[in-house]
């Protein structure tokens, strides 16, 4: 079933083109997003006055990329809370409250009673799912199913990437009947999206590297991950990863926070990962990300970037470069995730440890 590859795991990381392609399969026509299955919800999507996304682990910074797409383009707050917060502290519901569920098994436990919680107290529900007909799914006002295919290796890939690309549909969709964003813009958007599984195709491609990355840094005892606006939640993701799979010890830091707190943490040799923004992002965000990579070089740590091919500014300051393509800014976790996955799934295998079955962990948590 593992078709060749050595794990699960590293078959799914190989599906991540056709996990995104797929999502997005049939759900374009004429440069504009369809989505049948939201079919006679205009109403309620244009009355709605706020998003709550619900959902756990991985599939919940799937949510936070989300909330930068659908609030840009939707102008309509987005909250994100993982489900078990959510449903024990009286959150303010009503029928103009959607709350959208994320969940790959569409099984999660604490995901599902947060839904009942939400439906009970009168919110509108979604559910991005990847499991035909699963139990969130059936219990939701309307679900949009993520096309990644079975995952069956514990820690989520390509469900993850699945699951931001219907995020992103989904917030074309509603910004649309939201009269929010020019159709030009739109379409403009959606071909960049388009254009996605090709370019994780390329990132596929500088595996080889990562494997040796990986190989000499095996015996690390602390990592970080920085990241910026889409970056965030990816640098989140990262740590995710290697906690789940190489039992490493790893925090994601939003880059801005550094200096109120984790600059703290570094001494010299310390490994920190930086996922630095493209240059050509409006909010300049890349010079003030560099300008962090400088600040913790200079107390001696060991600079892993991420960064867009062609972005100079980083060289003089990062000991790896890791090259990803360029693509529309919003869309850049789709490829930026890609190295970190393979990184966690290198480390844990140079370790010796099994990457579909991490010790203490189940693919689907059945109990609150
Ligand atoms: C955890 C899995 O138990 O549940 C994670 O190990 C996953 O990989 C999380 O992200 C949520 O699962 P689901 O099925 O609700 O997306």
């Amino acid at each position: 079933e593992k078709g060749g590859w050595s794990s699960f795991m590293a078959k799914e990381i190989s599906e991540e083109p056709e996990a995104v392609a797929n999502t997005i399969l049939g759900r374009v026509v004429d440069g504009q997003v369809v989505l049948p299955e939201l079919e006679g919800l205009d109403e309620m999507l244009a009355g709605i006055d706020r998003v709550i996304v619900i959902a756990c682990g991985t599939a919940s910074y799937s949510g936070l990329v989300g909330k930068y797409a659908i609030e840009k383009w939707a102008r309509v707050p987005v909250e994100v809370e993982l489900s078990h917060e959510f449903r024990y502290r009286e959150p303010v519901l009503n029928e103009r409250t959607l709350v959208v569920s994320i969940s790959q098994s569409g099984e999660t436990m604490d995901t599902l009673m947060a839904v009942k919680y939400a439906i009970a107290n009168g919110a509108r529900t979604l559910s991005i799912c990847n499991t035909q007909g699963a139990t969130i799914a059936r219990e939701s006002d309307a679900v949009v199913y993520t096309h990644a295919g079975p995952e069956v290796a514990v820690a989520s890939t390509k469900a993850f990437v699945a699951q931001i690309t219907a995020l992103y549909l989904f917030g074309l969709h509603l910004s649309r009947v939201r009269g929010t964003l020019d159709p030009e813009v739109a379409a403009h958007q959606l071909a960049e999206l388009q254009s996605i599984p090709a370019k994780i195709e390329q990132v596929l491609g500088n595996g080889a590297e990562i494997t040796q990355l990986a190989k000499w840094m095996s015996d690390s005892r602390a990592v970080l991950f920085l990241g910026r606006h889409v970056g965030y939640p990816i640098a989140l993701e990262g740590a995710l990863k290697l906690k789940e799979l190489a039992y490493i010890h790893a925090e994601g830091f939003a880059a801005g926070e550094l200096k109120h707190g984790p600059i703290a943490l570094i001494e010299p040799g310390q490994p920190v990962f930086v996922i630095v923004p493209s240059p050509r992002d409006p909010n300049s965000l890349h010079a003030k990300v560099v300008s962090n990579i400088q600040e913790i070089r200079a107390r001696g740590a060991r600079i892993l970037a991420i960064a867009e091919e062609g972005d100079v500014a980083v060289l003089p300051f990062a000991d790896e470069v890791i090259r990803i393509p360029l693509a529309a800014p919003l869309f850049e976790p789709l490829l930026t995730v890609i190295p970190l996955q393979l990184f966690a799934m290198e480390l844990a295998t140079a370790k010796g440890l099994d990457v579909d079955q991490p010790r203490n962990l189940a693919k689907s948590v059945t109990v609150e």
